[in-house]
């Protein structure tokens, strides 16, 4: 649109002169979508629109603390089909791997707990999970570890695990952040890289959760940043620096990686 002072080409040449080298990404389930997992938002393909069979008070319900603590079986019924496992990383989580070969990245927050980016090579001191993992899991009243084995059990079968404990007998939940929990600690501090990137790149995101949502305002005035999603979300494209690349995540990446020289390199990574 023409309030826009950058375009695509013009961000590529300042990544290819070097004057470009502090990128932040910003990722959500757009960029996993291409992989098999469904996203939370979108209209009908969205996980929160399928589910009225469970006949939640609200959607994010599923995920909300204060919910699980007294009906954890909905998670449990769809736990299985959100972490169907042996999943391929998409272009997309190998164009953030191949920033950080480059050093050129200089963090990925990512709100997937699909662990994705890692797969496809993004270092783990690179990349914060912002809404938790699937590694561990603990009681959600005590706090007690709960074992692996047991865990996989209970997601497979999709039956609440509960906590060991005779006395306690919370129900397990994995170290996912669900709505009502922090952020892990380490937030934060990482926040402060988002002030001092050279561009922002927001993938797949609605922006629609807080305060993940918040991030890219922190980008200085004057910063470029990049959306790749299928809509526009947040106040990406409202300022002059902004460039949105709507469509698919995948396609929108191999747009930015032709600008810049890179799409074989990017294609033969993404396979190896
Ligand atoms: P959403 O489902 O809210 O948004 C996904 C965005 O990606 C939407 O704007 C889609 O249009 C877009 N999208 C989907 N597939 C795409 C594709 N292949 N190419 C391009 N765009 C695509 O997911 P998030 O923003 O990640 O948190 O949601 C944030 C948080 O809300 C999640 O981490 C989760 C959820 O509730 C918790 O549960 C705490």
């Amino acid at each position: 649109t023409d309030k826009q002072s950058t375009d695509l080409k013009t961000i590529a040449a300042r990544i290819k002169s070097g004057s470009i080298t502090r990128i932040v990404a910003l990722t959500g389930a757009g960029i996993s979508t291409a992989a098999g997992i469904p996203d939370f938002r979108s209209p009908t393909s969205g996980l929160y629109a399928k589910l009225a069979p469970l006949r939640l008070p609200y959607p994010e319900a599923i995920f909300t603390i204060s919910y699980f603590t007294h009906t954890p079986e909905p998670f449990y019924a769809l736990a299985r089909a959100r972490h169907p496992g042996n999943l391929k990383p998409t272009l997309s989580h190998a164009f953030l791997a191949l920033l950080a070969k480059k050093g050129l990245l200089q963090f990925c927050f990512t709100q997937n707990i699909d662990g994705l980016e890692c797969d496809a090579g993004v270092p783990s001191e690179k990349t914060l999970w912002c809404h938790g993992n699937w590694k561990n899991q603990h009681c959600h009243k005590c706090h007690a570890e709960y074992p692996d084995e047991l865990m996989k059990k209970a997601v497979r079968d999709g039956e609440v695990p509960y906590c060991l404990d005779e006395g306690c007998k919370g129900a397990v939940k994995p170290d996912v952040v669900f709505f009502g929990q922090p952020l892990p600690a380490e937030y934060e501090e990482k926040e402060k890289l988002v002030a001092d990137a050279d561009l922002m790149l927001v993938m797949g995101t609605s922006l629609k959760v807080a305060p993940v949502s918040q991030l890219p305002r922190k980008v200085r005035e004057g910063v470029p940043r990049i959306l790749i999603n299928r809509e526009r979300s947040g106040d990406l494209g409202n300022r002059p620096d902004d460039v949105c690349i709507l469509g698919a995540c995948d396609d929108g990446v191999k747009e930015l990686a032709e600008e810049l020289g890179w799409t074989e390199e990017l294609e033969e990574f993404w396979k190896t």
